[in-house]
């Protein structure tokens, strides 16, 4: 490597491709999927729009909507034997692990060319959006003890995956919560899990194995796993006059504040102010309004301190924050966040994978050497 040669930890605000999926303005926190800003998108567009949008590159007719929701339903149910490998999976199995095994089992039931090849095309993406949240819904009740449920052909995305869980059609408010969660979540640019599919798909490795490595590069709590962790911060917190004495213990214990904070944004992120609405009408809809009146104490007493200790920073909610209210009132369990996460953010991934292919070139980066410099092979019995 060249001498002089500057290397950037995390590549913060290094570019390392193109794409036409979605543009995130950190600084004056817009973002848009294909030019679509999420604040029309949210409250009119359907996540089967949403994902349409991001895999043909335009929002659908009426005619196109039908017949993409028609492919969805006929996509959703799961192989018999990967639900009966679920059965057998201790129930003490971290959701994140099962969803992540069960995707990657997915690709045993799709054919193979003489290569060993899947294919990976529009409708490889649909059928992973389609069964990520089979998947979850599934699990959620097989840990639970109960028989997973077959979806509805009848209903949507967001409603089926509240239905395969409890049995019940969800009412307006819980599915549009659902719904617009899944939109807000769908694609985020080159996020880590992004990033991490289209360096898989670009060694020609197929969707199932680029998808399967979104979700696992997702699981870390400085990416998805960042609102269960917030959501473990409300529990704790219990109350919200208790909000400023948690943050300031956390700091004071070199702990960071979960949900805050964004490598892009320097506003907050706009999917916040969604989630935080839908969070507010969840609460006064279920008669229970405490986890949104943590969150929001919380959120004031967080900014209020970051301000004051980190000055050069602008620290503000992100995506993950509200997530946390707004999924415990929909009665997720709190280690569910991250899967739900996947369950939009899989339109996206399958969309970055297909355009990665679309016109590929392997993402092979370098490395400066830090290690000893060159010296002589030790035989074994000189070795002390
Ligand atoms: N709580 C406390 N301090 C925070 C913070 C948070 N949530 N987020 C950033 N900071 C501080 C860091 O401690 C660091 O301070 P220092 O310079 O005194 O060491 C400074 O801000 C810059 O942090 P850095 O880690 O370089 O920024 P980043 O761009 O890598 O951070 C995140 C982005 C998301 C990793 C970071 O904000 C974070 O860890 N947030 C909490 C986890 C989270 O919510 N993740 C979900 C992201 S959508």
């Amino acid at each position: 490597m060249p001498t002089g040669t500057v290397v950037d930890r995390g590549l913060e605000g290094v570019v390392v491709g193109s794409t036409v999926l979605s543009n995130v303005e950190g600084q004056i926190g817009r973002l848009t999927y294909r030019g679509y800003d999420i604040d029309d998108l949210a409250p009119s567009a359907s996540f089967e729009e949403v994902a349409h949008l991001l895999l043909y590159g335009h929002l659908p007719t009426i005619a196109e909507l039908d017949a993409f929701k028609r492919e969805l339903a006929s996509r959703r149910s799961l192989p018999e034997p990967l639900v009966a490998a679920m059965q057998n999976v201790p129930k003490t199995a971290w959701p994140m692990d099962v969803l992540r095994t069960i995707v990657s089992g997915l690709a045993l039931f799709v054919p193979v060319n003489t290569h060993g090849e899947h294919v990976s095309d529009v409708h490889s993406a649909i059928e992973l959006i389609a069964k990520l949240a089979t998947i979850l819904a599934a699990w959620d009740r097989i840990r639970r003890g109960l028989e997973p449920i077959e979806p509805r052909a009848d209903l949507s995305h967001a409603a089926n995956f509240l239905y395969m869980r409890t049995g019940k059609v969800p009412s307006e408010i819980e599915e549009d919560a659902i719904d617009t969660y899944f939109v807000l979540l769908a694609d985020h640019s080159y996020n880590a899990s992004t990033f991490s599919a289209r360096v898989t798909a670009s060694t020609r490795a197929d969707i199932y194995a680029s998808v399967t490595a979104a979700i696992a590069t997702l699981t870390g709590d400085l990416h998805g796993g960042a609102a269960n962790s917030s959501y473990t911060n409300m529990v704790a917190i219990g109350s919200p006059e208790k909000a400023e004495k948690f943050v300031r213990d956390e700091l004071l214990q070199g702990r960071r504040i979960m949900g805050m904070g964004h490598r892009e944004y320097r506003v907050r992120d706009p999917r916040a102010k969604h989630l935080e609405a839908i969070a507010k009408k969840l609460s006064g809809h279920r008669g229970d309004s405490k986890w949104y009146a943590i969150a929001r104490e919380l959120e004031t007493q967080s900014q209020r301190i970051l301000a004051e200790e980190k000055p050069d920073r602008q620290i503000y909610a992100n995506v993950d924050f509200y997530t946390a209210p707004v999924l415990a009132d929909l009665a997720i369990p709190g280690d569910e966040f991250t899967c739900l996460f996947a369950c939009g953010r899989v339109a996206g991934w399958s969309a970055h994978v297909l355009e990665q292919l679309a016109d590929n070139r392997l993402i092979r980066p370098q490395a400066t050497y830090s290690g000893p410099p060159p010296g002589p092979f030790v035989p074994i019995e000189q070795r002390r």
